[in-house]
């Protein structure tokens, strides 16, 4: 019998075909008629004025149209050209701004059905949302500015002009001049160290959607870790960066004998100024992440972790529109606790998704008690609204349950062979949900006979009733802990025992003080989220004097520990607040603390002046946030 299967497309670049037709209504761009191939940018970064001049050179696959659109937002466009070599300027006309300024505007580029080369010769502005420009006090060193990006979701368009959606996948280059004494990274080849030349160049050579076009100009060094993977930070801080990244090169390989190949060559860490709003953001070969996770203990390395995953789940098979954003967070929180438990244990690995799980369970009920329940369904519907919005526990979590569930019912392997089939068979691809979940359908619950509440999990709200339950016997033990302080014990008090010594004589001992290495950072999380929200100050003041967690060095724990204590109205934490409201910018921690202020209005009168002192130190993204919560507008 002949098969009816389609002919393998496996030979065709997927640079080389049109997008496929899926709709992104967070997008102008007309990808469906022509779509950028490959970008070549020139940029020379101008720290005195801040900003980039830049010419976007777009090579493109051209159907056959007249026009070509794409995305901007806060750009001054100054020419556009066609051709290459001999370049002839061409007509544009920038469209209206939508109603609430989310995705910018289409900029429409007269050309001709041949065309191939568009040049867009253009200057960012002081509107752009992607570009954190940071003065010298803002960094670790305190002598050189800073400058750094941040593309997703929709930010890419504010620096450069493309066709900002993750349909489309592209090739780039870049020359970047920069003053002398800087060096700048992006997400391609990088190199690491400076040259007197200040020009360097870049090349992508794997397709990748725009959102994960990134770079970053500082004061830089390079600390090579491994064979194919190392860290960039300032000079001040990179010994702790190598201290606490030492695993990566075990990182990598854990991952690759999981899900195969790591198909990007290199892997580095940049550890960017603590304004960065993110825990970390996947840019290829080259994650950012935030200074946040130097703990000193390599006790939050799971965000690299999580960072590493993304060059399968997400980087290598991407969400074709942003409501589909559970495919690249979802699979990526799985995958990073796989790596987690191969490297650190089960117990470690259920720990951290018992603490994610928590946080997945606050938020559900919030967004399920707000005016979007629906936000709580793993595909999302945001034509009209910002992708932003999508980011939430439910994709992140709900989205790996619901991995972890699939993965029991059939068993690991199967479930693994079956991740294996699919990074291999989407790999440089675009997937949207319908077609994971025909492809679910086919090579897993059909072939195994095995009947799943799929369409519940993934098109209703709630977390379905057969959600994998998890368990912990650390976490019972530090919530009994925390139950017997409440109860009025003295958990700090120091236990006498007795030892023998030389087999006859005794001696006294103290031991079993609780001391902060008894247990890991995780633990402490869950003794904090057990102690009741009315503990009330006395309580409180005497955790803290023996445990300090005020000072504790660890920022998932200072955070818990600054929301208990405001919602206590325990204002002798305020100057280690505010401290920390102005160190740092990374909208997981200030979320939290911002919320809890804004409950009452004298501490919101409080945190409304700390954050306009603070707020030259937040990102775009960050600040956004932090103006909603605290129902101001400062910066527009
Ligand atoms: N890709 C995300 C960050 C992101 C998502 C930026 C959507 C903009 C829009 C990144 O991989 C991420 O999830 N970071 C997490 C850390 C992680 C361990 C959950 C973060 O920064 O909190
Ligand atoms: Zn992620």
């Amino acid at each position: 019998m002949l098969s009816c299967d389609p002919p393998a497309k496996k030979n065709v670049s997927p640079t080389e075909i049109l997008a496929d037709s899926t709709f992104d209504t967070h997008s102008y761009s007309n990808t469906d008629e022509i779509r950028t191939k490959h970008l070549h940018l020139d940029l020379d970064v101008n720290f005195e004025g801040k900003t980039i001049y830049g010419v976007a050179r777009h090579e493109m696959i051209n159907k056959g149209t007249d026009t070509a659109i794409f995305d901007i937002k806060g750009l001054e466009i100054q020419k556009i050209t066609i051709g290459k070599g001999d370049e002839k300027e061409t007509d544009f006309m920038i469209g209206q701004w939508d109603k609430d300024s989310i995705l910018g505007q289409p900029l429409l580029v007269k050309i001709t059905p041949e065309t191939k080369y568009i040049n867009i010769y253009y200057e960012t502005t002081e509107k752009t949302e992607a570009l954190d420009w940071l003065e010298p006090e803002l960094t670790t060193g305190k002598k050189h500015p800073y400058l750094y990006t941040q593309g997703q979701a929709i930010l890419t368009r504010s620096w450069i002009p493309v066709q900002d959606s993750p349909v489309n996948r592209i090739t780039y280059s870049a020359n970047v001049k920069v003053p002398k004494d800087l060096m700048p990274v992006m997400s391609a080849s990088n190199p690491t160290a400076k040259n007197d030349r200040g020009i360097y160049e870049f090349s992508m050579e794997q397709p990748i959607p725009c959102y994960l076009i990134a770079l970053a100009v500082g004061n830089l060094s390079y600390r090579k870790l491994g064979s194919n993977c190392g860290v960039y930070s300032e000079p001040e801080m990179i010994n702790a960066c190598a201290y606490e990244f030492a695993d990566l090169p075990k990182m990598v390989r854990t991952a690759e004998s999981i899900y195969g190949k790591y198909l990007w060559e290199q892997y580095d860490l940049i550890v960017l100024p603590y304004s960065f709003p993110f825990g970390g953001m996947e840019n290829p070969r080259l994650t950012f992440v935030n200074p946040t996770i130097l703990a000193g203990d390599r006790s939050l390395v799971s965000v690299v972790a999580h960072e590493l995953a993304h060059s399968w789940s997400g980087n290598l098979v991407t969400n074709a529109t942003w409501n589909d954003f559970w495919l690249n967070e979802g699979f990526t929180v799985y995958f990073e606790n796989r790596i987690m438990e191969q490297l650190y244990g089960k117990d470690v690995s259920d720990m951290l998704m018992l603490v994610e799980t928590h946080e997945l369970h606050a938020e559900m009920d919030e967004i399920l008690q707000g005016e979007n329940p629906e936000d709580t369904k793993l595909k999302l519907a945001l034509a009209g609204r910002n992708p932003d919005d999508g980011m939430t526990q439910i994709a992140y979590v709900k989205g790996a349950l619901f991995l972890k569930t699939l993965e029991q019912t059939v068993g690991r392997k199967r479930f693994d062979a079956f991740l294996n089939s699919y990074f291999n068979e989407f790999s440089f691809k675009t997937i949207s949900t319908e077609r994971f979940v025909d492809y679910l359908d086919s090579k897993l619950l059909e072939p195994n006979k095995v009947q799943f509440n799929t369409k519940e999990w993934i098109y209703e709200e709630g977390l379905p009733k057969n959600c994998i339950q998890i368990r912990s016997t650390r976490f019972e033990e530090v919530q009994q802990l925390a139950d017997r302080f409440i109860g009025g014990e003295d958990i700090f008090k120091k236990k006498i025992k007795y030892v023998k010594i030389k087999g006859r004589k005794r001696k006294k001992k103290v031991v079993e003080q609780l001391t902060r290495d008894r247990y890991i950072t995780q633990e402490w999380q869950a003794f904090i989220r057990r102690l009741p929200r009315n503990i009330g100050k006395d309580n409180m003041k005497r955790l803290d004097a023996y445990m300090n967690f005020r000072d504790w060095g660890n920022t998932e724990i200072m955070t818990e520990w600054y929301v208990l204590g405001i919602e206590n109205g325990y204002n002798d934490l305020r100057p280690s607040i505010e401290k920390f409201l102005m160190k740092i910018g990374r909208r997981k921690y200030l979320m939290p603390i911002y919320k809890a202020l804004a409950k009452k209005k004298e501490d919101k009168e409080w945190a409304k002046t700390i954050f306009y002192k603070a707020r030259s130190n937040y990102h775009y993204v960050s600040c956004k946030t932090v103006e909603e919560i605290l129902g101001v507008k400062v910066k527009s």
